[in-house]
């Protein structure tokens, strides 16, 4: 393309823009607020006309230019007002500095004319979010998304998302300033209880609220290094399946000492070996009852079977706290490693079955050993969930080394999700439950 054609181009497009911000655009409702100020003020302008006049003959030694201004009331003020008035409608305040910006990171079309920003507005379902939107000049999403890094530099945020707005030719940057930064300590409050079935909360990122609905993802992993948060987490998810009329089973090999006395009355606990296999064996046979039931109803899913026949049958929660101590075998006896298969193997069967009839898992652990979760179980936790960790447990929960990256060193509460997004994880403890 030539320098000529470049030019022809540009110029057509700022006049296609200007006309497009006189025709209104975004900032309308507050443009038409400028252009009635200014009509009611001509009419008032007009109503004193002739006090003003008058006032002015009567004054020795004004100047001549504000005698004919005086004079000509209306028409003064319809022509310096016309300029104001124009200059509020078309300049665009802080758009330029953006355009500029953005031009100098080299996100520009093939014509070299950079996004040209409409407006800010914060997000109506997070005010910790300002959406910018742009007219993209033709510039691909990918582009975008490549240079986001530049892009939240430039502009000083950091970006959540970007996506197209009503039309290709918008863009819609969704972001937050760079200083801001999720609390470190957010206490939870029944407030925060999801109305939904069967959806439980985690904590708050900063687009928003976590959640994970158990009828559509069923199970969940949650890693994390000591101390990190995961036995909190953990029993703020078995507090909401409580409140929300599940059954909760809880395998706690650490002594019973992170599940004091309230959990024993709530929950079905399992502090030794044989009573868990015991226990996931009922879960096991529930499961295949529920399966026979589902299959006479001709119902797919336990929330249908309850609708079509009433029966509210409740949904089944097991949460295991450190599962790779439960699981690991090294050093046990012939009998243990048995049990342990035994267990194993009945986990396996809930964890590819369990979603239909309401029979959920939430495992824990910090231990980084691979071989300790077979593939079986692992694969059919599907919502991973990390908190501060070493590459190699980032690995092993999310299938990346984000949480090694993202999560600081110190934090507590601090979890990433495997599709990236991070949290804050509500602080609760048992005087709550
Ligand atoms: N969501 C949170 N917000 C703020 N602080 C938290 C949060 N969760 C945990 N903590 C703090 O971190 C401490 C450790 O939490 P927790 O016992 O859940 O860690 P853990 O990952 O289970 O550790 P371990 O692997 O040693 O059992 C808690 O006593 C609490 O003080
Ligand atoms: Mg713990």
């Amino acid at each position: 393309m030539t320098q000529n054609e470049k030019f022809q181009i540009k110029r057509r497009a700022v006049c296609r823009n200007l006309w497009q911000q006189l025709g209104g655009g975004p900032d309308a409702p507050v443009k038409l607020l400028f252009v009635a100020l200014y009509l009611a003020g001509a009419v008032w302008v007009w109503s004193k006309q002739e006090a003003v006049s008058a006032y002015a003959q009567s004054v020795e030694l004004l100047s001549p230019i504000m005698l004919t201004a005086m004079t000509h009331a209306v028409a003064a003020y319809l022509l310096l007002g016309g300029v104001a008035l124009a200059v509020l409608l078309v300049y665009p305040f802080g758009r330029k500095a953006t355009q500029d910006q953005l031009q100098s990171i080299g996100l520009a079309n093939h014509a070299g004319m950079a996004p040209d920003l409409l407006r800010k507005k914060r997000d109506r379902d997070n005010p910790r979010v300002t959406v910018w939107e742009f007219r993209n000049q033709s510039i691909p999403l990918t582009v975008w998304e490549d240079k986001q890094a530049a892009i939240e530099a430039a502009l000083d945020v950091t970006i959540i998302k970007i996506i197209f707005g009503k039309s290709k030719s918008r863009v819609l940057v969704y972001a937050v300033p760079t200083q801001t930064s999720l609390p470190e300590v957010l206490r939870w409050s029944d407030a925060y209880l999801s109305p939904d079935n069967f959806v439980l909360v985690l904590g708050e990122s900063l687009t928003g609220p976590v959640a994970v609905n158990l009828a559509n993802i069923p199970h969940i992993l949650l890693g994390g290094s000591t101390g990190s948060g995961k036995s909190v987490l953990l029993k703020l998810l078995l507090m909401q399946a409580l409140r929300k009329g599940a059954e909760v089973y809880i395998a706690d090999f650490k002594g019973g000492v992170d599940f004091p006395k309230v959990w024993r009355q709530k929950c079905h606990m399992c502090f030794r070996e044989d009573t868990l296999l015991y226990v996931l064996g009922q879960l096991v046979a529930v499961l295949e009852a529920r399966k026979g039931w589902l299959e006479e109803a001709g119902c797919k899913d336990l929330d249908a079977f309850n609708e079509a026949t009433g029966e509210g049958l409740p949904r089944l929660v097991f949460g295991c706290d450190e599962v790779a101590e439960v699981l690991d075998r090294t050093g046990r006896s012939k009998g243990d490693k048995e049990l342990l298969a035994q267990i194993e193997s009945r986990l396996a069967t809930i964890a590819r079955l369990g979603r239909a009839f309401g029979i959920h898992l939430i495992l824990a652990t910090q231990r980084p050993d691979a071989t300790i979760i077979p593939g079986q179980i692992k694969n059919n936790l599907d919502f991973r969930v990390c908190g501060r960790a070493d590459n190699i447990l980032s690995q092993i929960i999310l299938d990346n080394t984000s949480a090694a990256e993202q999560i600081p060193k110190d934090a507590r509460g601090r979890f990433i999700l495997g599709d990236g997004t991070v949290f804050q994880g509500y602080l609760f403890d048992e005087g709550q439950l």
